[in-house]
């Protein structure tokens, strides 16, 4: 009874003891894997941390081929070498702006090579030494395999969705189905169930066999019940929380191939994903569970997005003024969003900061947790232009020196500056903490035209405010024209 409870004899049964000088290489390869992530909590050490978390893949790799007995090292080769070739064109052609959907579409691999790795073992368990003298599964491995195969689903099912959504290929507003609260609940408790029955159940047999797709298949659909309902502002959580669960699922793997490194990283991932996604929730001022959970707690009348929207008067400026006023202030604040990263205008805005600092005017960089489409997506373009870290502020440390300020430099950022997110309880962004922009005595505000929204598709009341000064164009153009005007 409860044989399951001793997976490490099982373990030690299914693997074999493991090669001593394996285990160290791979425990060095994990020691690089956590000087990556410590790498990449910084801009200024993220370079060295990517370094490191190459290193550690190398060796894992090199580590993995060289000590198993690989069928045809030749197939394997090819395979790495056509993969590297797909990865590296990829990764050279892709727009910075494109990042989020091409990480939910490579999560989605992640995903659904952990089914096909769990299908694969479950097809051919002796080829995965995870059977018993009988030559049954032993059952820590079907735990492991179940597992494995329903996070692996979620996690490819969840993935493709939200690289549709990310991709404008399906709509970003929350597809609310109703009773969607029991269905989501009604179909984890089955594939836990299913989980447990195949777990428990005696090996062989067609029934076994249809466990094993039922836990396929529901995982795949509760991974896409779980995305649908998530609504625009709220895709940053769960790029960052299908990345985690990419993690799990291949540590989910490791555990099936008895691969060490695999469960390090997996774990990894899968942890400094769950922590991300906690804390881009606290920047929300979004309940974790809520979203994990689905969207729950999401308006079912699907806030104020799309809805037509009342023309109102503004004033619009040109880049002359916009200079003449910037000469003038003593302390300006710069807001970058997404715009930004779509006219690349970071290299611009730069030397329009040190322009106003050779005058003697304070330059600052507000940069909003979810601003742009990516997590860190400002800080790497700031970065890129060489701004000075110690200029550049998160929303907590800055927000109340708006009041201080004489311009609010808004370019290319929409949402993250919109007041709605305090005010208008139907608005999609309602309780996401925002720049209080219009509390600097002057706002500009860089954006191509007045329809223009941001990703949560509502309308800004700073468009209109007294103190806001429209400037009308890219983002770029405008800024090198402040630029020539300033010189
Ligand atoms: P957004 O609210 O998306 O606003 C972007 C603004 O840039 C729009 O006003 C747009 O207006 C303007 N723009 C676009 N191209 C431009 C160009 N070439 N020149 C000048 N302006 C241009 O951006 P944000 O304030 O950075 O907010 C981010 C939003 O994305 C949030 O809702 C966030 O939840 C969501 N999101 C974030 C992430 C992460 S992890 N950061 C991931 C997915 C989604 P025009 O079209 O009129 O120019």
């Amino acid at each position: 009874m409860l044989s399951f409870l001793a997976p490490a004899a099982d373990a030690a049964a299914a693997h074999g003891p493991v090669n001593p000088w394996v285990a160290l290489a791979y425990l060095v390869a994990g020691v690089f894997f956590i000087l990556a992530l410590r790498g990449l909590s910084s801009p200024a050490t993220s370079r060295a941390g990517n370094r490191n978390g190459m290193i550690g893949m190398a060796i894992a790799v090199v580590t993995t081929l060289v000590t198993h007995d690989i069928a045809n090292i030749v197939e394997i080769g090819i395979a790495i070498f056509l993969g590297g070739i797909i990865g590296v064109t990829i990764a050279r052609r892709v727009a910075m702006t494109a990042m989020p959907e091409l990480v939910a579409a490579f999560h989605s691999l992640v995903g659904l090579a952990a089914v096909l790795v769990g299908l694969a073992a479950w097809l051919n368990p002796g080829a995965f030494g995870i059977t018993d003298a009988t030559g049954q599964i032993l059952v820590a491995s079907r735990v492991e395999l179940g597992l494995g195969i329903a996070i692996g689903a979620i996690t490819f099912s969840g993935s493709v969705i939200a690289f549709l959504k990310l991709s404008g290929k399906m709509s970003g507003s929350p597809i609310l189905l109703p009773m969607r609260h029991v269905i989501n609940l009604g179909t984890l408790l089955a594939i836990i169930g299913l989980v447990v029955a195949y777990a428990m159940s005696g090996a062989g047999g067609a029934g076994e066999g249809m466990l094993v797709v039922w836990i396929t298949l529901a995982a795949f659909i509760i991974g896409f019940l779980l995305i649908i309902p998530i609504g625009g502002a709220d895709m940053p959580v769960v790029v960052s929380m299908l990345n985690s669960y990419s993690g799990w699922a291949a540590a989910a793997m490791g555990f099936t191939l008895g691969n060490t490194a695999m469960i390090i990283t997996g774990a990894l991932v899968g942890s400094s994903g769950a922590i991300l996604s906690y804390i881009m929730c606290r920047a929300m001022n979004r309940s974790f569970i809520s979203v994990i959970a689905g969207g729950f707690g999401a308006d079912d009348s699907g806030g104020a997005g799309g809805e037509l929207r009342e023309q109102r008067p503004y004033k619009q400026g040109s880049a002359a003024d916009a200079a003449y006023m910037l000469e003038q202030a003593e302390k300006v604040i710069i807001i970058p969003g997404y715009g930004m990263a779509v006219a690349q205008a970071q290299h611009a805005l730069r030397e329009m900061a040190d322009l106003l600092e050779e005058r003697g005017v304070e330059v600052k960089y507000a940069i909003h947790p979810v601003a742009g489409r990516m997590p860190g997506h400002m800080n790497v373009l700031l970065a890129e232009a060489s701004v000075e870290y110690d200029k550049v502020f998160e929303l907590e440390d800055i927000n109340s020196e708006f009041a201080q300020a004489d311009v609010a430099f808004i370019i290319g950022a929409n949402d993250v500056v919109n007041p709605a997110a305090k005010t208008d309880k139907s608005s999609p962004i309602y309780g996401m903490p925002v720049f209080d922009v219009d509390k600097a005595k002057q706002v500009f505000f860089i954006k191509r035209s007045m329809g223009g929204v941001g990703y949560a598709g509502v309308d800004n009341d700073v468009f209109y405010m007294d103190q806001t000064m429209m400037l009308l164009s890219d983002a770029k153009k405008m800024v090198e024209e402040i630029v020539k005007a300033l010189d």
